[in-house]
């Protein structure tokens, strides 16, 4: 399928035009970055796996009647997505304490929340991301009260399918962040799950052992970024071949 112009380079992927109007293809980089891109490596395959499994979640949450831009997958590294206007916050949800709400509120990692805690932050990588309340939301006009119903409904919808589908693979799903768009129909308006869900934005533990299979292990220097990946890939059926061993081309002499 014919790319049109490059839109955006973020860090972790690249936004063509589509095909027809609405649509715009996603391309996954290999490239990983952290604590705002000051840490940063290419890593062989994370972009394939995140192409896959962000596929494989999209489409289970549209299964089940959460509406995603995803519409379809072109490749190995591409998909298209429905356009939208995307709400400047970073969705987080937390089921146990891990990384920032750990660090901040002085609460050991792995601690179980006694309910999913929904946190928000502002889309702004000059200031990192900053944490937000609903008060800074309302104010600043970054999204209506409508919208932070629609965006706390969908949040909630996405944890419970997501932590049932890790569940059943041995994995806890400890946290997760999504982006919310906004698209047109006619004279209404909705919210949809945009961007990628993957695990560059969740925290994934192994049940038994509590192995990090999730951005953590480049953050925190753990291991094989592209093997762990590679392992939540494996137990949810989505890529059965290693793709992460794909061998460069190599000459022939
Ligand atoms: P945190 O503990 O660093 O605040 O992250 C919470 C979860 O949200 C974790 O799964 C990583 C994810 N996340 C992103 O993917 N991108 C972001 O910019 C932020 C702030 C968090």
């Amino acid at each position: 399928m014919a790319r049109g112009k490059k839109i955006y380079e973020g860090k972790a992927k690249i936004l063509y035009e589509g095909p027809e109007p609405g649509t715009i293809i996603q391309y996954f980089k290999d490239d990983a970055t952290a604590y705002n891109a000051e840490k940063r490596d290419v890593i062989d395959g994370k972009g394939a796996l995140n192409n896959r499994l962000s596929e494989f979640f999209m489409v289970g949450l549209n299964t089940v009647g959460v509406p995603t831009h995803f519409l379809k997958r072109l490749n190995m590294r591409e998909q298209l997505v429905r356009a939208c206007e995307i709400i400047p916050l970073e969705v987080i949800v937390r089921n146990f304490a891990a990384g920032s709400m750990a660090s901040r509120l002085g609460i050991e990692e792995g601690t179980a929340l006694p309910r999913p805690v929904v946190e928000y932050c502002l889309k702004d990588d000059k200031l990192g991301d900053p944490l937000v309340t609903e008060e800074h939301i309302a104010a600043f006009g970054w999204a209506s009260q409508q919208d932070m119903d629609d965006i706390l409904s969908l949040a909630l919808r996405v944890n419970d399918f997501m932590s049932g589908l890790m569940y059943g693979v041995g994995i806890k799903l400890v946290d997760f962040k999504i982006e919310v768009g906004r698209v047109y129909e006619g004279d209404f308006q909705r919210l949809i799950v945009a961007d990628e869900i993957s695990p560059d934005s969740c925290r994934l533990w192994d049940i038994e052992t509590g192995r990090k299979l999730d951005k953590d292990v480049f953050r925190r220097d753990l291991g094989n970024l592209a093997d762990a990946y590679t392992e939540v890939a494996r137990r949810l059926g989505v890529m059965p071949v290693n793709a992460t061993r794909m061998e460069k081309p190599k000459l022939i002499n």
